[in-house]
């Protein structure tokens, strides 16, 4: 049997062609190979030598099975792909994955698209006008202070929320309105376990004639029990926003605890004031999704900073959550 496997991986290295290959497999494990020849005269051996020789035998199979597959692979590497019309093979290894920030994003932004929310973007450097003072933030606001808004030399900054997307959204579209945004946001913050000088938010928000904090709630109701499923519950605490009046925290009811997880409330009619809509006409509500705190409480992930390494056995986890 050595002598045959000695002699199996000789022929192989000398096989240049898918015909070639396929002739050796049929030589040596096809219907009338060397090796199935061999297996079909075990039943002539004693019990004991046909156990023993058997495994053998079978292992050799085996082996010889998986070699000639990762040979073919390799042939049709090297063959020009001359038939575009041949099926694509799969390949499994080096696949890449979406960031789980991306996919927690993605499973929001589909909840809201569905909603009939229409998924816009704003950009990352903005006006101090559209970050703060059109959202009533006044200028006292202690989230103007230099300690928190990183501004550029030309005197704009790193937007510190997404919500300026409702005022870019608002100045150039009329009521009523639907919309949403995903993207980064920038703080002087500390780099550690639960702080991140960069993170990710959803803004979502809607203004129509009779909106109520009740289709507020149930829409984010429907966004909670997509990523925490059907038995998840929100409970909204009274907050302070300066853009939002009256202004809500939501807290989740997630493996036994209440956890906050985000902001909202009635859009303030100085807001709407602000871009030129009418406050006795029209009404509506605002919500700011911290998508890394999502994340964390989705996947239980206790340091932030496991976001933003990049380190792959931590990507890898979520490689199968893009196929589903
Ligand atoms: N912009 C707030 C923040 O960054 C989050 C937020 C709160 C957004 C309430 C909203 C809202 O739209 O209504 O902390």
């Amino acid at each position: 049997m050595e002598d045959l496997k000695k002699e199996f991986y000789e022929r192989l290295s000398a096989v240049k062609t898918v015909a070639e290959l396929d002739a050796l497999k049929a030589e040596y494990i096809g219907k009338k190979g060397k090796i199935t020849q061999q297996l079909k005269r075990l039943k002539d051996l004693p019990p004991e030598e046909r156990r023993r020789v058997g495994s053998v035998l079978n292992a050799l199979k085996k082996e010889i099975e998986a070699v000639i597959r990762e040979r073919r692979e390799d042939l049709l590497d090297r063959i020009k792909p001359s038939d575009p019309t041949l099926p694509g093979r799969l390949r499994r290894k080096g696949v890449g994955a979406l960031h789980p920030i991306r996919i927690v994003a993605n499973e929001i932004l589909k909840v809201l698209e569905n909603m009939g929310f229409e998924i816009g973007e704003g950009p990352e450097v903005e006006t101090d006008e559209n970050n703060f003072t059109l959202l009533n933030i006044p200028q006292w606001h202690p989230a103007r202070d230099m300690q928190q808004s990183l501004y550029l030399n030309n005197g704009m900054l790193l937007r510190t929320h997404t919500s300026p997307f409702q005022i870019r959204y608002m100045k150039s579209h009329r009521p009523p309105l639907k919309a949403a945004t995903f993207g980064k946001v920038f703080r002087a913050d500390d780099f550690d376990a639960t702080h991140s000088p960069v993170f990710h938010q959803i803004e979502g928000f809607a203004v129509d004639r009779d909106i109520s904090i009740g289709s507020l709630k149930w829409t984010l109701e429907q966004i909670v029990k997509a990523l925490f499923g059907e038995d998840a519950r929100v409970k909204f605490v009274p907050s302070y926003f300066p853009f939002t009046e009256p202004s809500m925290e939501v807290s989740v009811w997630y493996r036994g605890e209440w956890l906050e997880m985000l902001g909202c409330g009635m859009i303030h009619p100085n807001v709407l004031k602000n871009v030129g809509i009418d406050p006795d006409e029209w009404s509506g509500y605002a919500f700011g999704i911290g998508v890394e705190r999502f994340a964390m409480v989705k996947y239980g992930i206790e340091d932030i900073r496991h976001f933003y390494e990049n380190d792959v056995r931590f990507l890898r986890q979520f490689r199968y959550e893009n196929w589903v």
